[in-house]
């Protein structure tokens, strides 16, 4: 019958275009533990990195050691040949650190879909962090959350629950300036294992006051050597509009989704990765009807849709 076939022509693509609109937006937090152009230059290396940043809408890289421009601009090549359809950019901090170590914070993000609205790097008058925080607001494709503050931290293993502590300062600091509640805190916090006791953890302010999810749960590895089962790295979402879009957050374990054995994984780092989405879909949307009209199907599912719309420009 041809008005059935049409019907279920109409009815597939908009299914298509329905889990394609739902896409959800994905933000990373990646320790690629000493990342610099000696590293990049192993192509396996540089092929895995990129595929895992290519999974990625955002990304806050941990860990990049190098003092010039060349690992990033090296990496964003790639990438962007990789996935030839889309544009990434990204945004650095300068060297941060107490000695002749520095590591700097590195934004991989999706020009075509996200932008930065606005950055600092966090005062640390007190020097409390060995790395303070370079924080960054970037736009969501949302209607409901139309921007994020991220709060990246990686902390040095000694003062984990100071620096973790002090976290919740740049939390308000943050909050305050931006006027914006909607934060995500996220990186190798080292809070885990003989870096931060259970109990330490649990009394942590960004444990113990309210509106903080942690949403890597305690007891997920993000660590890559089978020796060892540690939630070093972890996401921490605050505010209403994070929590409605809320769909998923796990670590992503590269070596088993592109079988590398543990020593070609270690090549690329000791860390998995931590992967939050942020899905619309996640606050629910309306079933539509079977026994519209095409035109009234379409209709609803752009209503559906707007939301998703990207405001470029
Ligand atoms: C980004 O890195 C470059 C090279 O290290 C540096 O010159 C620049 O100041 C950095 N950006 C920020 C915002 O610190
Ligand atoms: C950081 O804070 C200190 C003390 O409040 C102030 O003297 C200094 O000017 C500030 N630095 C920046 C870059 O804002
Ligand atoms: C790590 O330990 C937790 C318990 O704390 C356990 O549930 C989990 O399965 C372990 N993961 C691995 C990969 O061994």
């Amino acid at each position: 019958m041809p008005h059935m076939a049409m019907h279920g022509l109409v009815l597939s693509l908009v299914l298509i275009l329905l889990a394609g609109g739902a896409e959800a937006f994905r933000i990373c937090a990646f320790n690629a533990q000493r990342l610099a152009q000696p590293k990049v230059a192993k192509k396996s290396v540089m092929d895995t990195l990129v595929q895992i940043l290519a999974r990625c809408d955002i990304t806050v890289l941990q860990e990049v050691v190098d003092s010039s421009q060349k690992t990033v601009s090296l990496l964003l090549q790639e990438l962007n040949r990789f996935e030839g359809s889309r544009s990434y950019s990204f945004l650095n901090s300068s060297l941060l650190g107490r000695s002749t170590y520095k590591e700097k914070y590195v934004y991989i993000y999706r020009s075509d879909k996200t932008q930065v609205l606005s950055s600092y790097q966090y005062n640390d008058t007190d020097d409390v962090f060995a790395r303070e925080p370079f924080v960054a607001q970037f736009t969501l494709p949302s209607k409901i959350l139309p921007n994020v503050v991220l709060v990246p931290l990686h902390t040095t293993p000694k003062d984990v629950e100071k620096e973790l502590n002090a976290l919740y300062d740049v939390f308000l600091d943050v909050s305050q300036r931006w006027q914006n509640e909607d934060v995500i805190l996220l990186g190798d916090f080292n809070a885990d294992c003989a870096s931060l006791t259970k109990k330490r953890l649990n009394s942590l302010l960004l444990r113990t006051k309210a509106g903080f999810h942690w949403v890597i749960s305690d007891g997920e590895d993000t660590t890559v050597r089978a020796s060892t089962n540690c939630t070093y790295d972890r996401i921490v979402m605050h505010g209403q509009g994070c929590q409605t879009l809320l769909k998923a957050a796990a670590p992503f374990n590269f070596p088993r989704s592109f079988q590398l054995t543990e020593e070609e994984a270690l090549r690329i780092s000791d860390h998995y990765p931590v992967e939050v989405e942020l899905s619309q879909a996640a606050q629910g949307i309306q079933p539509f009807m079977l026994g519209h009209s095409a035109a009234a199907v379409t209709f609803s599912i752009s209503a559906v849709l707007a939301p998703f719309r990207w405001p470029l420009t």
